[in-house]
Parts: structure tokens; C-alpha cells; sequence
């Protein structure tokens, strides 16, 4: 550590600063632990009805939307009398969207809330952790929208209320070649869910059969924000069409992706689009897709009718197949407890599999015993401005003729060689330059902040990665402050404010960080010092998905996007901005280290950690504040840069996005100003290249193989001095 900065302060400020870190610590351990919106009330009177669904995170639209379902059907059982005199509650876990905490809501479900049956998940992936769980305590459990063929395969206490993958892929397959008659579409999947690899195969296998061809295979994972060097190589296929199975937030972010790379290529998807959300994150660019559902809005049936009519009344908007999905499970289950001789799970489960002809607002639902899975038939819609507009149903087909889909096609989607992206020329490496470059500046802006503050204290400030995404939210609260959803009559003067403001908001919190958390410890063991900074990272995670909560937002698109193209080349107003923006600060912040004194003063303690200027005067403590105060204001920026390139943000986006840009100031030499730089854009286009012409899978892991290899081959980084340990 370095030695005191200053004179001694005031004893009792002192004494309480000291104590910061500790309450800094418990407060993040508190806010860790709290159980956000999760748990539900629970009665202990009558029946206890489990559900687990994702209230929060990335998928909470599913959650909330099969949730009204299930309220409308319990608060109608209970109208009616309960079954058989009983009153039915329901507790609802949530499980954020992660399949570990699936498990555990459904374990609690069971064991502790003493639910005779569970209705859940949504999400395929989550359906298969919850269902195996059910399975070995011998509990019922019925999904009400989990496609994936594998989850009632499970075993017997495994069902569903609606149709499976085989024939989604096959809807959207037959929907592609004979109603939009085209013969070359791409798939871009998310590896990392059940649902999405498993209809992307199906469709695959059949779009095949119909003579068509795929030209590209793609895939990302769950949550990434960049999509450019997917995208871009996808283009250089020329598909008429791109099917995406994947789930709305990432859809969405994938539309307003491809429009900006000049990708013309139609849309397709699957159930997992379905949420009023998809239009929103997506904007104009999601407009006129098509994806393949469970229940038209505008359904005729009159048993479909009365409820979209009731849930209008309620909520304001038409239901989406969730909500209708959500009720009918529930209502099944019901029907099947009137008929069970007692209420307990095993007899519940005996006469859910003789469910027959049981009329719900989805459809008649007969189950098959064998498979635990209903045949229904599907609609295609449209993705229009209001809602969506029914296209076409599709009815079912025998499950011979999906397996002879499959056999017809041997398992390649699996193999990785199908996927390399295919090399695609000159224009587009250029184009994978650009995008590196523009995503590595942006790492550039973020590593700064790493390697000022080690140059002048010696600390990873692992809260860094913390007040970039704080200052994004604080740029996203900014624009939508000043209305940018209307349309701006100053566009360049408003997008300025709103960077200058997240930039000051970030200073702000960088100072304040630094006086209440760092500067009591100074003097403390090494070790101290890194555990207040992990501390105080955690603390800021928490209290961003406490105030903005975890839901990713769309950002507004403060820069009035518009593209040309050299060469097959896109570039877009927002990757001028970012350079501009990035290359403006550099220079700012070089001028100022160089020409200003109190730049010359940070610089020189990294050389000369005593406390002293290169010039003998001594350093004061508002050069740290300086520090803090520039560093966070340059990962302001990136924040607002990202938000407007990513077009997503949430209160997690810190993590990966922060680690990256250290590595980049490892890198480059850690207190090494330019090193930051170089180690930001080197990281970019690393990621970016891989990503393009490997496979996106590796994107990730590029980082860390170039980090282990600057440990082992250049510890000091690019442009790092060797230099002694400071202790
Ligand atoms: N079918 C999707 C899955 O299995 C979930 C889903 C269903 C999402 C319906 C939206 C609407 O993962």
C-alpha cells in the first residue's frame, strides 16, 4: 500500500470513515441475500398449489404474463367453491430465470410449502431441472408453455398443455417454404437453451425436407449484447429469411442489429418471441416478422373470447398466449383434482393423464398418457405496431411424420465444422474490423479507470465495472428524462447532455467510492483494501437490480441512427460516435496527464509511491479524487457508448463487460495509460474475429486465453515497465 497521503484527520471522522467498509460489506451481504419479489403469500388453509416462474431478470415477462393466468383461474375455482368445498391457493417462487434457482424454488415448493402439485416453468431449460425434481418426489407437475420435447420425457409426473418442438419447427419450416416460398434462410440459436437448440434442429430437419436450403448456422448465448460479428457473417450468406429461436429481450436486440448491419433478410421465430416486450426492445426493426404461437389474440372461439375479453377488462391489453396458457394449466389441474377419489399428488397425477376432450381457451386438451403431451394445433403471426396479427394455423401432424423429418436429415446442426461462419471476403473482415474496433474502444474507455487508479493507489477497483453500468442507467434515465421516445429538437445539444450528465454522475460516484470506502483503509494490509473494493462492487450490483431491477432496459437511441456503406462496408452514425466520442476523450485525458500538474502528480506516483511528486512536492489527496473522478467519468462515457451500440442494458452488465476491460489494462501494462488503450482495442478486435470467423461460442474465452498467456509471457503487459512490488 501506498504510504499516508495527507496530514491525520480529525480523530472521530476518522474513526467513523473506518468503519465504512464494514457497513459497505454488510449492506452488500444484506442486499445479496434479500429474496427480491420472489416469494408469495402463503395460506395454510386448503389446498397448496406450487408454481415457479421468472418474475425477474431477463425473462420476467413470462413469468408475470403466466401469472395472470394462473390468478384468473384461482381466483375462479375459488368463486365457484374451491374443489370439492376446498379453497386452492397458490404460492408463486421466483426463480429469476436461472435454473439453479428452479431447483430450489421448486424443492421449497414441495417441501416446505406442501404443494400437491406444481404448475411451471416456462422456460423449457428451467422446466427440465423443476420436472426432474417433481419426478423423484412424486409430485405432478404441468408446464404450461415448456416446448422442448425432452421435459415430459422425464418420466410420468411430467405434462404439459401445449404442443412440442418437433412441430413448432415443423410450423415454422412448412410456413418459410410454402407460404413465403423461400428456398435460403440462416437459423441463429442460442447454444445455451434447451428450447432454442432443439427448434432449431426441428426446423432445420424439415425446412430441408422441403428442398430448401440453410445457408447459415449461427448462435449466441442467452444475455450477450453483441450480435455484429454473427450478423455480419450471416449477411454474406444472402438468406431470405433468418430464423431465431430464441427468447424476446434477445430478439428484440438481434432485430435492431441486423437493420443497422442493412441485413433485409425477414425474421422468423418461435413461441419464445411472444411478449408486448419483443416490440418494445425491437422497435420499428421487429415490425412485419413472423413467429409461430399457441393462441391468436384474435381468436373465434366463444370459450376464447369471454376470457380475452375478461383479461382485457383487467389488464388493458389482449392476452398473450402465456396468460391463456398459464390459465389453462391451472383449470386442467383443477378438473383433474374434482376427479381424483383424494387430494393427494398420486392421485392427481392418475387422473391428469385420463384428461380428455377438456375444453380450455388454448384449444380441446386430450393427453396423450403415453407422452404426457397434448395435440394441438398452431397459429403463425405476424408482428405488427398494435399486436399481433394472425396469419395461419397450422394443424397437427402425426408424430411419424416429424420423425421421419428427423431421419430423413442425419444430425448435423450439432457438428461444429457446419457452423464456422463461411469467410465471406474482404468487405467483410472490414466489417468485423469496424465492429472490434468500436466494442474495443469502448473496453478502452472502461480500462482507464483500471489502470489510473492502480497506477496511483495500487488498487484493482473491482467497483469500477459497477459504476460503468450505474452511469449507463444514469444516461438511460437521463435521455428518457428528456423525452427522447418523441423525437428530440436538438438531437446533437440533448445526446451531448445526456453524456455530459452520466459522466458527471459517474465522477461523483467515483469520488464518493474513493472517500468512503478506499481512503479509510488506505493504511490497512493489502488484502483490505481489494476486499472493501469487492465489497463495494457487490453492494452497487444489488442495489441496481434493487432500483433498476434485473429486467434489462432497451436504451434509447439518442443518436438519430443512420448508416452508409463503403464497399459492402456498414458504418453507422453510432460507430462514428463512438469513435469520435472515444478518440476526443483520449486525447482529452493524454493532454491533461501530461500538461496539468495534477496529471503530472498521478502520473508520477505510480513510479514513485512515497507519496511524492516526480518533482519532490507531495501528493494530495485530491489527487485520488482527481483519479477517481476522471477514471469514472471516462467509463461513463463507455457506458453511454455501449448503451447506445447494444442498444441493452441491466444491472449484471458490469461483470463480464468489467473483467474484460481489466484484462484489457492487464494487458496493455496495468498503470500504463496508453497500454489501457491498446489492450482495449486489441480485446475488441480479438473478441470480435473470433467470434466472426471461429465461432461465437469462443468470444469469451479469447479473453482469458490471451490473459493467461500475458501472465506467462509479458506479466508487465505491452507497454508495462518491470517494477518492483510497491508493499
Ligand atoms: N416454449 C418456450 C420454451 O419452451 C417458452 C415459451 C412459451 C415462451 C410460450 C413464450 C411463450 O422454452
Amino acid at each position: 500500500m501506498p504510504a499516508p497521503i495527507s496530514a491525520p484527520r480529525p480523530p472521530r471522522a476518522t474513526r467513523l470513515l473506518r468503519r465504512a467498509p464494514a457497513v459497505v460489506a454488510t449492506l452488500a451481504a444484506v442486499l445479496a441475500l434479500a429474496p427480491w419479489g420472489g416469494a408469495g403469500c402463503k395460506s395454510r388453509e386448503g389446498l397448496t398449489v406450487g408454481a415457479y416462474l421468472s418474475m425477474t431478470g431477463a425473462t420476467a415477462d413470462f413469468g408475470t404474463q403466466t401469472k395472470r393466468g394462473f390468478d384468473m383461474a384461482f381466483e375462479d375455482v375459488n368463486h365457484a367453491g374451491g374443489v370439492r368445498g376446498k379453497p386452492v391457493s397458490l404460492v408463486v417462487l421466483d426463480t429469476q430465470g436461472k435454473a439453479d434457482e428452479a431447483g430450489n424454488a421448486v424443492t421449497r415448493l414441495i417441501d416446505v410449502e406442501g404443494a400437491v402439485a406444481v404448475l411451471g416453468e416456462v422456460a423449457s431449460s428451467l422446466s427440465l431441472v423443476g420436472g426432474r425434481i417433481c419426478q423423484r418426489k412424486g409430485v405432478p407437475m404441468i408446464s404450461p408453455s415448456s416446448t422442448n420435447e425432452a421435459v415430459t420425457q422425464i418420466g410420468d409426473q411430467v405434462f404439459r398443455v401445449c404442443f412440442i418442438d418437433p412441430f413448432q419447427g415443423y410450423v415454422m419450416a412448412r410456413f418459410a417454404a410454402d407460404h413465403m416460398h423461400y428456398t435460403r434462410v440462416a437459423v441463429f440459436r442460442d447454444v445455451r437453451n434447451d428450447y432454442s437448440v432443439g427448434l432449431a434442429r426441428a426446423f432445420v430437419d424439415e425446412f430441408r425436407r422441403t428442398g430448401g436450403q440453410i445457408v447459415a448456422e449461427q448462435s449466441y448465448s442467452a444475455g450477450d449484447t453483441d450480435f455484429g460479428a454473427q450478423l455480419t457473417s450471416m449477411k454474406s450468406a444472402a438468406p431470405e429469411a433468418i430464423f431465431i429461436p430464441g427468447y424476446y429481450g434477445d430478439v428484440g436486440n438481434i432485430a435492431r442489429q441486423a437493420k443497422r448491419l442493412g441485413l433485409q433478410a425477414t425474421l422468423l421465430g418461435g413461441d419464445g418471441w411472444d411478449s408486448p416486450q419483443l416490440r418494445e426492445i425491437g422497435g420499428p426493426d421487429i415490425l412485419g416478422s413472423y413467429y409461430s404461437n399457441h393462441f391468436a389474440p384474435d381468436n373465434p372461439s366463444p370459450r376464447a373470447r369471454s376470457f380475452i375479453a375478461r383479461y382485457r377488462q383487467r389488464h388493458g391489453e389482449p392476452p398473450t398466449s402465456l396468460a391463456a396458457q398459464g390459465y389453462d394449466a391451472a383449470m386442467m389441474l383443477f378438473d383433474a383434482m374434482r376427479r381424483a377419489p383424494e387430494l393427494t399428488p398420486r392421485a392427481i397425477r392418475v387422473e391428469l393423464a385420463k384428461t380428455r376432450d377438456f375444453a380450455g381457451v388454448t384449444g380441446v386438451i386430450t393427453m396423450d398418457p403415453a407422452t404426457r403431451n397434448p395435440i394441438k394445433p398452431a397459429v403463425v403471426l405476424r408482428v405488427a405496431p398494435g399486436g399481433d396479427v394472425f396469419e395461419t394455423t397450422v394443424e397437427p401432424v402425426s408424430a411419424d411424420t416429424l420423425a421421419a423429418a428427423a431421419d430423413a436429415t442425419p444430425d448435423r446442426i450439432a457438428d461444429p465444422s457446419r457452423q464456422r461462419p463461411s469467410g465471406g471476403g474482404l468487405g467483410v473482415f472490414f466489417q468485423q474490423l469496424v465492429n472490434g474496433l468500436s466494442a474495443g474502444s469502448i473496453y478502452a474507455l472502461i480500462a482507464l479507470g483500471y489502470t489510473m487508479v492502480y497506477g496511483v493507489l495500487g488498487l484493482i477497483n473491482f467497483a469500477h465495472s459497477e459504476v460503468f453500468m450505474m452511469s449507463a442507467f444514469a444516461g438511460f434515465y437521463c435521455a428518457n428524462w428528456l423525452g427522447y421516445r418523441q423525437g428530440l429538437p436538438f438531437p446533437i445539444a440533448a445526446a451531448f447532455a445526456v453524456l455530459v450528465f452520466a459522466m458527471v454522475a459517474a465522477a461523483l460516484l467515483g469520488v464518493t467510492i474513493e472517500r468512503l470506502a478506499y481512503r479509510p483503509v488506505r493504511n490497512a494490509p493489502r488484502l483490505t483494501p481489494l476486499i472493501t473494493a469487492i465489497g463495494v462492487s457487490l453492494l452497487l450490483q444489488n442495489l441496481g437490480v434493487f432500483v433498476f431491477s434485473a429486467t434489462p432496459r432497451s436504451f434509447p437511441s439518442i443518436v438519430a441512427e443512420s448508416r452508409f456503406e463503403i464497399g459492402g462496408v456498414v458504418i453507422t452514425n453510432v460507430k462514428l460516435v463512438i469513435f469520435g466520442v472515444s478518440i476526443a476523450l483520449m486525447i482529452g485525458l493524454d493532454r491533461f496527464v501530461k500538461k496539468t500538474w495534477t496529471g503530472k502528480a498521478m502520473r508520477a506516483v505510480a513510479v514513485n509511491p512515497d507519496g511524492r511528486a516526480a518533482d519532490g512536492r507531495p501528493r494530495r489527496p485530491h489527487h485520488l479524487a482527481v483519479t477517481f473522478a476522471l477514471g469514472s467519468a471516462l467509463a461513463a462515457a463507455g457506458g453511454v457508448l455501449f448503451g447506445l451500440d447494444q442498444t441493452k442494458i441491466e444491472p449484471m452488465m458490469g461483470v463480464l463487460i468489467g473483467l474484460k476491460a481489466f484484462v484489457a489494462a492487464v494487458l496493455g501494462g496495468i498503470g500504463n495509460i496508453p497500454g489501457a488503450v491498446l489492450g482495449g482495442l486489441l480485446i475488441g478486435l480479438a473478441e470480435q474475429l473470433t467470434a466472426g470467423y471461429l465461432s461465437a461460442d469462443y468470444r469469451d474465452a479469447i479473453t482469458f486465453v490471451i490473459l493467461v498467456g500475458v501472465l506467462l509471457f509479458r506479466p508487465q503487459g505491452l507497454l508495462g515497465v518491470v517494477r518492483q512490488e510497491k508493499v
